[in-house]
């Protein structure tokens, strides 16, 4: 039998109405192609303008965080879908909304079990027996100095709460490992709390791996993969990515039997972003976030349908066929560091001259420090072509922060 999904029409009494909980260029790429769908979008965020907003029939502006402030806005809004697009949500008021009735993308636990990196470790490597790497948890320093011996060196540091390599660091000899702690302690979301202390893996090449939970057309449920998207971080964050990531075929098998497993167990419907690493045929899980991913920024240029746009359909219930690959292709991130209340770009039209190159500026109305403004794209005969093309036209922008 197949499914029949009832759309509405956005500003009118007959709306379908989605709701996002975090606005920036990962969840306005998700608004614009709902907005296709005459989806009416409602964008929460923490300050105004915020990317996702701008393009959205509405918004509210209060911390993620703040329980009662979401409980307020989600019974004004009533929506349809809650969609979750940053992991420091009030999750424990999305448990309680779910149980009333609400639609929480994918699922109200998965948003609280990948609030924090214990949760989602403890169920990937204890629960579903997936492959990770040695890990050990400490509240305080004496227990981290426990938890890095047991480990052994090297290892890396990170607060449980955090995200874009916020107080990550690598321990390589024991004089590193005062700093670490201090450095995991002062980068936690909301200050003090746990780290994780994990084993280094020596990768060859680590993948997102864009699983998408969606109807299956006949009633059920499908997963589906994209092609693995491999890329490069620096200092725990994101610059550089490209698809598809060459694998063997037996690592190939092992990542999409491990991202079905932890999505499979999360549960509902929409895109997660799986996090692995790879030494030759042997993968190791490292997180999933159930949302796009940013190194999945790269969909924008290579697929039919973005990891923006599966999101959108998968939510919505709408089945998806099959995900074409264009080509190889590759995103570079363009980065401002600085102060400003107004961000300029100098754009040079010349790497935008190459055939099937993009570029995507995301429209965040402030810059404080270090900030990921925009995205070069790009397809090429092969990954290593696309990668030029992408960073040229990342190189090509000139940020301008006064
Ligand atoms: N155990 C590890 N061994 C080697 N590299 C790691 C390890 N954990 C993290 N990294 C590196 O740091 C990056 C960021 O870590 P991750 O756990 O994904 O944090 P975040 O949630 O901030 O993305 C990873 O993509 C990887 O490059
Ligand atoms: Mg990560």
């Amino acid at each position: 039998m197949p499914d029949f999904i009832e759309l509405g029409t956005a500003t009118t009494a007959s709306r379908t109405k989605v709701l996002f909980l975090g606005a920036g260029e990962l969840g306005k790429e998700v608004v614009l192609e709902l907005q296709r769908f005459g989806v009416e979008v409602v964008a929460c965020d923490r300050y105004a303008n915020a990317p996702g907003m701008q393009v959205a029939h509405r918004s509210h502006v209060f911390p993620m965080l703040d329980g009662d402030r979401l409980r307020a806005v989600i019974e004004e809004e009533k929506p349809d879908l809650i969609v979750p697009e940053i992991a420091a949500i009030a999750t424990d008021t999305l448990l309680a909304l779910e149980a009333e009735g609400h639609h929480v993308i994918p699922t109200a636990r998965a948003a609280r079990l990948t609030m924090d990196r214990e949760g989602i470790r403890r169920l990937a490597a204890e629960k579903l027996g997936l492959k990770t790497s040695p890990y050990r948890f400490a509240e305080t320093e004496d227990e981290f100095r426990g938890a890095v011996e047991a480990i052994g060196l090297p290892c890396v540091v990170k607060p449980i709460m955090s995200s874009s390599g916020k107080g990550q660091s690598t321990v390589k000899t024991p004089k590193d490992v005062a700093e670490a702690w201090a450095l995991a302690r002062e980068g936690a979301r909301g200050g003090a709390g746990k780290v994780i202390v994990e084993g280094f893996i020596d990768f060859d090449y680590e993948i997102t791996l864009l699983t998408v939970r969606h109807a299956d057309g006949a009633g059920g449920t499908k997963t589906s993969f994209c092609e693995p998207v491999g890329h490069r971080q620096v200092d725990g964050d994101y610059h550089e990515s490209w698809q598809p990531q060459p694998m063997s075929p037996l690592a190939r098998q092992r990542a999409e039997e491990m991202a079905a497993k932890v999505t499979g167990d999360v549960g509902g419907r929409g895109v997660f972003g799986v996090e692995m690493f790879v030494k030759g045929d042997e993968v190791w899980f490292s997180e999933v976030s159930p949302r796009p991913h940013d190194t999945g920024m790269v969909t924008m240029i290579t697929q039919d349908l973005s990891e923006f746009a599966l999101h959108a359909r998968a939510i919505l219930g709408l089945p998806i066929p099959s995900i074409h690959l264009h080509g190889p292709g590759a995103s570079y991130v363009v980065l401002g560091e600085g102060t400003s209340q107004s961000p300029r770009f100098r754009v040079d039209g010349a790497p935008l001259l190459a055939e099937d190159t993009a570029l995507r500026l995301f429209g965040k109305p402030e810059v404080a420090g270090h900030r990921r403004l925009g995205v070069g794209l790009a397809r090429g005969s092969t990954l290593d072509d696309a990668r030029a093309k992408a960073k040229a036209v990342a190189a090509g922008v000139h940020v301008i922060l006064e």
